[in-house]
């Protein structure tokens, strides 16, 4: 039975990214009866950021070159580091679990929301991590799709083309961590235009980018 982890970043109600990870989700689960559902509201029950227990055993999973995720469960020692893995180590269990992740997240100064850097901060650790020389690694094989919202246009010709530094980004961090292979990147742009006079304008460049983000959840959803 497939696993959908779903996970919202955005704090705003009337969120687009929600929107559209929402969307994705409604046809998964009825492309999916079967399937397992779970979802995390990262804005609404915020992960803590990374702290020095978690840190103290992250290095020493690195110092000791650890890759056994039975050893990494285990790895805490100290009540600190042991009070800090317990809230890391189900976050992992849930990425280890799932099929698909859905990942909710808004721009944010050209790059991700600081409740999603929290998790992803707390996830991302060294035994899963791909191995370089095959690219595999415990995560890989998994399907990730990004639904995405952002004020203004990052396309070719637009004044902004090249600041777009959040879908560079996840690339880079999911693909180190093996979660590249399958990766849809579902953008709705634009979505400044409904209350910045400039950019009324380009309202109807924002309804087809919404437009076409959540026909691509749906798409992808069915999948
Ligand atoms: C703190 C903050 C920073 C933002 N930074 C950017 C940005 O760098 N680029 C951009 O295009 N829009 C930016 N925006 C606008 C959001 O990307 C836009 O409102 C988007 O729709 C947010 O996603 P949501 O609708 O899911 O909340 C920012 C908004 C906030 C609140």
């Amino acid at each position: 039975m497939p696993t959908l982890l779903h996970l919202d970043s955005s704090p705003r109600h009337g969120s687009v990214s929600r929107k559209i990870s929402g969307e994705f989700a409604e046809t998964w689960r009825k492309t999916h009866p079967e399937g397992t559902y779970v979802y995390r509201d990262l804005a609404a029950a915020p992960v803590p950021h990374v702290d020095d227990a978690q840190i103290k055993v992250m290095h020493r999973l690195e110092a000791e070159g650890v890759r056994d995720l039975e050893a990494t469960r285990e790895a805490a020692r100290t009540p600190e580091e042991a009070a800090s893995w317990a809230v890391t180590w189900p976050l992992i269990e849930e990425l280890l679990a799932a099929d698909t992740i859905l990942l909710g997240v808004p721009m944010y100064n050209f790059s991700v929301a600081s409740t999603f850097k929290a998790w992803f901060d707390r996830v991302l650790i060294a035994p899963l991590i791909a191995d370089p020389a095959t690219g595999e690694g415990p995560l890989s094989g998994k399907k990730v799709v990004v639904a995405s919202a952002r004020g203004g246009a990052y396309g070719p010709g637009t004044p902004r083309h090249g600041f777009d530094y959040q879908e560079p980004y996840l690339k880079a961090a999911l693909g180190m961590v093996g979660l590249a292979t399958d990766l849809t990147f579902l953008h709705a742009e634009l979505t400044k235009s409904e209350h910045v006079p400039r950019l009324f304008q380009f309202r109807e460049l924002a309804a087809t980018s919404y437009a076409t983000a959540l026909d691509g959840a749906r798409t992808h959803g069915e999948a």
